[in-house]
């Protein structure tokens, strides 16, 4: 959608994956506040969105949305003066049909009223879900909200969730400034490893403006390994997938610290080329052995190792694959352990990868070469 965001894909929190309708203002206000203590609202997690459950079940007398007074006493307003003034974004939700998901009054056939309310509140976000949708298709459903929104004359980040009904990367490029590709994520291996592949389908169709979005992190939620959330991060990095962090910021661990945290991951996600990176070799059973790699500006690659068999692999990047010629010499650098692990690479690169666990590489041709890949 051409209205000057999403140049790189969103960043932030959204309050469903951990608390589902257990909200109120202090959880956004303190989730706010541990954005800004931990250092990640410094890394780029600025926006701070509200999923469901916010609003009362009906509308006011004059056909409002209106907060649920027990859980926003304060109003949301109030709450967006709070984040503005971290220098934070505030994001809600609503939905394209005549409830949400969790049966509060949807936005259809209130398209107008319901984006004015929103820009008077000062947000700068709007998840735009796809429950009770009267069988109406999404490509019907969501252009109205964008031309609300954009009649409010505040810029407003509109997040299209139709689950990939209708497949919308043909026709959400200028509509939203991203759209789901599948349904929702949940906190497990299988969840994410599916998600993942039914993502990279559409890489084509990514670009500034507008993103693939593969469902919020789970990073820290407690159903998948440390080794696996890696994968988990490195994936949705090097996919250009909205980075929104899915727990609760205010009780991390270290290891979920440190894998939302890495700069160097983040800055593959947010590069300014943007091109979603893909799975482009298999090997092994049932293709558990991948690499996924993408083009990155300045000539250079991000490399994806994964390993999604259940024993230690070594798994081989080769160039052709990566779409370079053989004769150029790469210098390898590894974005979790931080650290040149290979000045001279020529034809391939491998790794021994552990079960379930993923490398990220930042490769840096030598010679000005550029990948196919920045092509695709
Ligand atoms: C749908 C969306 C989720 C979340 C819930 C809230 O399932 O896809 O991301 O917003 O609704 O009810």
């Amino acid at each position: 959608l051409n209205n000057g965001l999403a140049q790189t894909p969103q960043m932030g929190w959204n309050s469903w994956n951990f608390f589902a309708c257990d909200i109120n203002e202090t959880v956004i206000k303190e989730t706010a506040d541990a954005l800004i203590s931990t250092g990640l609202a410094d890394l780029g997690y600025v926006y701070v969105n509200i999923d469901d459950c916010w609003s009362l079940p009906t509308r006011n007398s004059e056909g409002q949305l209106v907060p649920d007074p027990k859980t926003f006493p304060s109003g949301i307003k109030a709450l967006a003066d709070y984040i503005h003034g971290k220098g934070l974004k505030l994001g809600i939700y609503s939905d394209a049909g005549v409830f949400t998901c969790q049966v509060r009054p949807g936005s259809i056939y209130h398209e107008s009223d319901d984006a004015k309310l929103f820009a008077s509140w000062d947000l700068d976000y709007l998840k735009y879900d796809n429950c009770y949708n009267l069988g109406i298709p999404p490509k019907e459903r969501y252009p109205p909200m964008r031309e609300a929104l954009n009649t409010t004359g505040r810029t407003i980040f509109y997040s299209i969730c139709e689950w990939g009904v209708d497949d919308p990367a043909l026709w959400a490029g200028k509509v939203g400034n991203s759209w789901r590709t599948t349904d929702d994520i949940n906190d497990t291996w299988a969840s994410m490893t599916t998600i993942a592949d039914l993502n990279d389908k559409w890489a084509s169709y990514a670009g500034p403006g507008g993103w693939n979005d593969p469902d919020m992190l789970e990073v820290g939620n407690g159903g998948m390994s440390y080794q696996e959330y890696r994968a988990h991060f490195s994936i949705w990095a090097l996919m250009k997938a909205p980075l929104l962090i899915g727990c609760d910021v205010r009780n991390m661990t270290a290891e979920t610290y440190e894998i939302l945290s890495n700069e160097e991951v983040i800055a593959i996600n947010q590069d300014s080329l943007g091109v979603q990176g893909r799975k482009v070799n298999v090997s092994g059973t049932d293709g558990v052995y991948q690499v996924w790699a993408g083009p990155l500006s300045g000539h250079r690659l991000a490399v994806a190792l994964w390993n999604r068999g259940s024993t230690a692999k070594t798994i081989t990047a080769k160039w052709e694959a990566l779409g370079l010629q053989s004769s150029i010499s790469v210098s390898v650098r590894d974005l979790w352990q931080h650290k040149l692990v290979k000045e001279d690479a020529v034809s391939s690169f491998g790794a021994l990868v552990e079960a379930h666990d993923c490398h990220l590489y930042l490769f840096t041709p030598k010679t000005e070469s550029l990948s196919t890949l920045a092509f695709a």
